[in-house]
């Protein structure tokens, strides 16, 4: 299989890179910097922004990839939750309306998009805890940036699968536990390491018993 990524530069997405390689499959990243990529071999890079149509059309022209993968994010001056949003307010609603674009214009059937606990119809099922730090926090901006996603991929009509891990940590820790009825019951600190984000994120790739839905997982 052959897999376009979007935010290939990304910490997760990295690791998705490397997970597709082990598994033998090809890849094409999209990324604003290249020299970012250095130590990830055998792929094929394509210089440019999810947030201008014509260079994704570029990525998906210079290898028609089976599947699309995005582990974007809408970064903060900090990790900080309170820190100032330094994206525009739909970098990742904007990317993902030009991958689907895209998508049908080459005849792509799916897409698999990183997310998050809590966006979508799994936010009444996170602690009140969280949902008052989300909502108070400049972690809004991102939530309200994903959840157009949300609203807009569905709507599109491609085949999807948006994965919505908790908070992430940096560990080896590949094994998940996936959540039914959108996180219903997910521990107020529960945690998922990038690696088994990414590892997830192939295995809804590889497979189609995640299609069309958005889980959530923890480790
Ligand atoms: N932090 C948490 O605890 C947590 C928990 C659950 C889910 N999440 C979700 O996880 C995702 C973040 O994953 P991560 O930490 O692996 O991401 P990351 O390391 O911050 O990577 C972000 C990616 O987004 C790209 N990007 C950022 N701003 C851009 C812009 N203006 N234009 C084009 N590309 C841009 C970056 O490209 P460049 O290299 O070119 O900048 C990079 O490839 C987010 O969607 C977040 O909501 C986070």
């Amino acid at each position: 299989m052959h897999a376009l990524i979007i935010g290939g530069s990304g910490r997760t997405g990295k690791l998705v890179i490397e997970q597709l390689l082990q598994r033998g499959h090809g890849v094409t990243a999209l990324v604003r910097d290249p020299a970012v990529m250095k130590g990830l071999d055998g792929i094929n890079i394509v210089k440019g922004s999810p947030t201008q149509i014509s260079e994704v059309r570029q990525a998906f022209q210079d290898h028609i990839p089976d599947v699309v993968i995005v582990t974007l994010n809408a970064p903060r001056a900090s990790d900080s939750p309170f820190a100032a949003p330094i994206s525009p307010p739909r970098l990742m609603a904007d990317s993902n309306a030009n991958v689907v674009t895209a998508m049908k214009e080459f005849g792509v059937q799916k897409v698999v998009i990183m997310q998050a606990f809590g966006v979508g119809a799994s936010w009444p099922n996170m602690s009140c805890l969280l949902r008052g730090l989300m909502s108070a926090s400049n972690m809004s901006y991102q939530y309200e940036d994903h959840n157009v996603v949300d609203k807009e991929v569905r709507a599109s009509g491609v085949t999807y699968v948006m994965v919505r891990p908790s908070r992430l940590v940096e560990s080896d820790v590949t094994a998940v536990r996936e959540w039914p009825n959108n996180g219903k019951g997910v521990p107020l600190m529960a945690s998922t390491s990038r690696k088994s984000v990414a590892c997830f994120l192939v295995d809804a790739v590889e497979e189609s018993r995640w299609d069309n839905t958005a889980p959530v997982i923890t480790n």
